[in-house]
């Protein structure tokens, strides 16, 4: 089939690897690309967010599958304009993006799904949230309803902080419109963790859990990223955890989205805070994580397109798809200064002498550890002929190995390789796994 994906960074580089793997895939086109995608797919010169057109480009391209990276495009109702053209793409319509999109639309369908999640009300007025937050006079986080590029969300330790929060959203509206309406919601302690279900509407197949590092430094330390490094899977979890999750928070919320009319086809994202026993839903994302995704799709056995289509034609029954046993860790490069302003168009060396080209004792080592080393390009470009920075997010070094920590250091080796000016990493990317594993 001919697969257009939609997107530009890391995520969407690891998923047109790996469809560049499925055996029904023979054409592959990414939304503008870099210069990692361009060497899997055809790069094509429209962004993400420019529904009409990429429909139309569907169209004259006869696209059989299109794969939606970013939530933007699902929540500028990119299926919706799909479906009325009578093209198929894996991802759900605007209605049931507002999973990602408003938060108290997500606590709403949470609450009538039973699914767990923390306690929490709903303000529009400022007077009311303070007053709220004033009697509790306990730990809690205010949540900008809307999107707000990751930073709507304040965990505070008590009234003082929560107040500063909803001033911020509500009266100063640093987030815009996303925050003139809150969520205030019970701070809950524990493990974060992500999991991720392709739903079809109706059902759905886990595609696995992982965990992100979303602060910027080591020990959860600094303003949150999008993600600094993933890792799959999480073994301080048992095995029980994806069925109860399965059971307890996906097909309930794919029941309450059907019987509401807006049944959710695509990537559900299920972000858990886990204590013990206890198990808590922080929010939903309609679409990959990013770097989870990178980490997912090292694992990642089966027909992925096959699996993307059949969804998107809402019958997901005869599907298969299954994740290796083999961990996978992913660790991003970012540029100095992110997630605050950073410089761009920085050369970026060494890429070469790992994909193919490592050092004899480096290639000895990942084949007797059985390590797959693979570099995904988040923000790169080639300038002149050289590959430079081009955004926060750099590049994601990611390995897969028998063992988590052979995984972690073949990642670590890989982006020890690559240099450019101002790089700057995690060192405790999969840190909380190996520190379970050795207690
Ligand atoms: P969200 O966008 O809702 O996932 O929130 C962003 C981050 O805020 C999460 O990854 C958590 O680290 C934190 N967070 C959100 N909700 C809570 C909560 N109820 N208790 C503690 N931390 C939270
Ligand atoms: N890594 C978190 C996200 O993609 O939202």
């Amino acid at each position: 089939m001919r697969v257009l994906v939609i997107g530009k960074g890391g995520r969407e580089h690891a998923l047109c690897w790996r469809l560049n793997q499925s055996p029904s895939v023979w054409k592959l086109f990414c939304t503008i690309g870099n210069p990692g995608i361009n060497s899997l797919a055809t790069p094509v010169p429209i962004e993400p967010n420019d529904i009409h057109k990429l429909a139309e480009f569907a169209r004259q391209e006869k696209i059989d599958l299109t794969v939606v990276g970013p939530e933007e495009p699902l929540t500028l109702g990119i299926a919706d304009e799909f479906a009325a053209r009578g093209l198929t793409l894996i991802g759900p319509s605007k209605a049931a993006a507002q999973l990602e999109a408003s938060k108290s639309f997500a606590k709403q369908i949470m609450c009538e799904a039973g699914v767990p999640t923390a306690a929490f009300a709903v303000f529009d007025d400022i007077e009311q949230a303070r007053g709220y937050v004033r009697d509790l006079n306990r730990p809690l986080v205010v949540k900008a309803d809307g999107l707000a590029a990751g930073k709507g969300v304040s965990v505070c330790d008590g009234p003082a902080a929560a107040l500063a929060a909803i001033d911020a959203a509500m009266e100063r509206q640093v987030f815009g419109a996303a925050g003139k309406r809150v969520v205030i919601e019970e701070r809950l302690s524990g493990q974060e963790l992500s999991f991720f279900a392709l739903c079809d509407g109706k059902n759905a197949l886990a595609l696995g859990m992982a965990q992100d590092h979303k602060p910027i430094f080591d020990g959860d330390r600094g303003p949150n990223t999008g993600g600094m490094g993933a890792y799959s899977p999480v073994p301080q979890f048992d095995a029980g955890l994806e069925e109860r999750i399965m059971g307890e928070v996906v097909r309930p919320t794919l029941d309450v989205m059907a019987s509401r009319g807006c049944p959710f086809r695509g990537v559900l994202f299920v972000g858990l805070m886990v204590d013990g026993a206890r198990l808590n839903v922080l929010e939903f994302n309609v679409r990959l994580g990013d770097p989870e995704c990178e980490a997912l799709m090292m694992r990642l056995e089966g027909d992925l397109a096959a699996a993307l289509l059949a969804a998107a034609r809402g019958d997901l029954s005869a599907e298969h798809l299954s994740l290796s046993a083999r961990s996978a860790v992913a660790v991003v490069l970012a540029s100095g200064g992110y997630p605050g302003n950073y410089e761009k168009g920085l050369p970026i060396t060494g890429l070469e002498s790992i994909e193919g080209g490592a050092p004899s004792d480096v290639k000895v080592r990942w084949a007797m550890e059985q390590v797959r080393v693979k570099v995904f390009h988040a923000g790169t470009a080639s300038r002149s002929g050289r590959l430079v920075t081009d955004g926060g997010r750099v590049l994601v070094a990611s390995a897969l190995a028998p063992k988590l920590k052979d995984a972690a250091a073949a990642a670590y080796q890989a982006a020890d390789m690559i240099e450019f000016s101002g790089k700057h990493l995690r060192r405790d990317i999969a840190g909380k796994a190996l520190g379970a594993l050795q207690t």
